[in-house]
């Protein structure tokens, strides 16, 4: 049973300390989200099991960190300054502003209307007063703007900057050092997990739109004759079972093949994968959102960033790029600019899925509703929890201290004797330890632990000198 809505993993996360509004001390700052103490390590541990995933455990793959500040001309060429555009529209009424591809249009609209008319016709409301005085909407450029050096003025077009939209253009501009020193051939990938910023119009529900977020993202450079439209299936299914082991049920994932007009300025096809955020929409449709996408940029990027007078439409001239970002294929003889495709994941999407998903509550033998966060044991935060029977004995207190210290140098523990065992299960339970050990009396004559599973709250007796290896093995995903 995941989570019934987002509201309630909103307030499991400030209650257990994964996820704080920001700044609220000076009354908090419009979607934008602190990570707790355990919501950084989720996060942590879902980046890491990517890293893992896809640059440790494949072949073809390469990392890099590139910088969140970018040369300007970077976003004139990748096409971000003149097309990274939301519509924006506002209401007259109650001053809200809206994203006109996201207002609800009435029921009986004709398929392919334009929503422009709509608005002139005053049949779109204002989704917060009802109002139907609506602008036309008008584009808005969602990159964050800063201004480089100590004597830039504000408004000094030589000292803007831009917060990057996307980690994807660090890869581009990288693509020649990479292939280059570690020797690589096509196909190969590069891939990159860091902060992306959004001037988003309409930001909110919890950590799923914010102007702040965290991407995965991976270019896979590829032949420009190969299968892209099938290599883009085979980057859906292999996400798709990623998520899946990560604990993500089938039934609330699905894909979404985005229409031909509302593909990105640089992608020829795109299949996002969709996750059930909002479950208790009685309307299916309405229940899904973007998870990540998957795109086939064709070779615009590597292109659009190498120097060159015209390319052969006479379009994408390029003085300003030092480089020539093509490639030459050896067993051919041939020059050509590579092709990509492009899975890009948000960090704090896949967190709120994780988190939902892993949502469950169970009632406990005198009837009281416990939370249990079955999260898959890779992703867990605190991976064992050291209780001791009774925190007035010395000795179980020193013994449990000792078990914990011997577990520190290979999984995260924490030593926990602030109440009764009962309620020491039910707070590890709820932030979805797999696994709590009890130190009690015993344990001081047979130097063994009761091993209590999250999820089937089964017990059983482990020898402190195998408990590390135990617990590691269980804990493999
Ligand atoms: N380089 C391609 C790209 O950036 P995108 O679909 O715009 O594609 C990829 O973004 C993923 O980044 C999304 O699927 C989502 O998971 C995450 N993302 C994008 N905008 C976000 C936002 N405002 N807040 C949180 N996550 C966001």
């Amino acid at each position: 049973m995941p989570a019934p809505n987002i509201d309630t993993i909103v307030s499991l996360a400030k209650r257990r300390g994964f996820v704080f509004p920001s700044s609220e001390v000076y009354g908090g700052l419009g979607s934008a989200w602190d990570y707790g103490p355990l919501g950084v390590e989720l996060c942590n541990n879902v980046k890491q099991s990517w890293w893992r995933w896809l640059v440790y455990e494949r072949d073809d793959i390469e990392g890099v960190d590139s910088s969140i500040i970018l040369n300007r001309t970077v976003w004139k060429y990748s096409g971000h300054e003149a097309t990274f555009h939301d519509p924006l529209v506002d209401c007259r009424e109650c001053k809200t502003r809206l994203r006109a591809d996201k207002l609800e249009l009435p029921s009986d609209t004709a398929e392919g209307a334009d929503v422009v008319n709509l608005i002139k016709e005053k049949r779109v409301k204002c989704p917060n007063c009802g109002s139907t005085d609506l602008t036309e909407p008008r584009p808005f450029n969602m990159m964050l703007r800063t201004t480089l050096g100590a004597a830039s003025a504000d408004d000094d077009p030589t000292a803007l900057a831009y917060l990057r939209p996307e980690t994807a253009q660090g890869i581009f501009i990288n693509f020649l050092n990479v292939q280059t020193t570690m020797r690589r051939k096509l196909p190969f990938g590069i891939a990159q997990v860091g902060k992306s910023f959004r001037n988003e119009i309409t930001p909110g529900n919890f950590i799923l739109r914010t102007r702040e977020f965290e991407q995965m993202e991976m270019e896979y450079f590829v032949k420009p004759d190969a299968e892209h439209f099938k290599l883009v299936d085979e980057w859906v299914e292999q996400y798709m079972e990623w998520f899946v082991g990560l604990g993500l049920g089938k039934e609330n994932l699905s894909l979404h093949e985005v229409p031909p007009n509302e593909l990105a300025h640089y992608s020829k096809r795109t299949v996002d994968i969709m996750y059930r955020y909002f479950p208790e929409r009685p309307d299916e449709e309405r229940q899904w959102e973007e998870l990540m996408g998957i795109a086939y940029r064709t070779d615009f990027d590597l292109r659009s960033h190498s120097n060159k007078p015209a390319d052969e439409e006479g379009k994408r001239i390029n003085p300003d790029s030092t480089e020539d970002l093509s490639y030459f294929d050896e067993a051919i003889k041939q020059r050509f600019y590579p092709h990509v495709i492009e899975p890009a994941a948000g960090v704090n999407r896949t967190v709120l899925a994780v988190l939902m998903d892993a949502y469950s509550e169970r009632t406990n033998e005198k009837g009281e509703t416990r939370v249990i966060l079955k999260l898959s044991p890779q992703l867990a935060p605190i991976k064992a929890a050291i209780l001791p029977l009774a925190k007035n004995k010395p000795e179980i207190v020193g013994m449990a201290k000792a078990v914990k210290r011997s577990l520190q140098p290979v999984l995260r523990a924490v030593y926990d004797d602030t109440g009764g065992i009962g309620k020491l299960y039910a707070r590890q339970d709820e932030i979805g330890t797999p696994f709590c050990v009890t130190v009690d009396h015993q344990s001081l004559e047979d130097e063994a632990v009761t091993v209590r599973d999250r999820d089937t709250w089964e017990q059983e007796r482990v020898k402190v000198s195998d408990l590390a290896e135990h617990l590691q093995k269980k804990l493999k995903p």
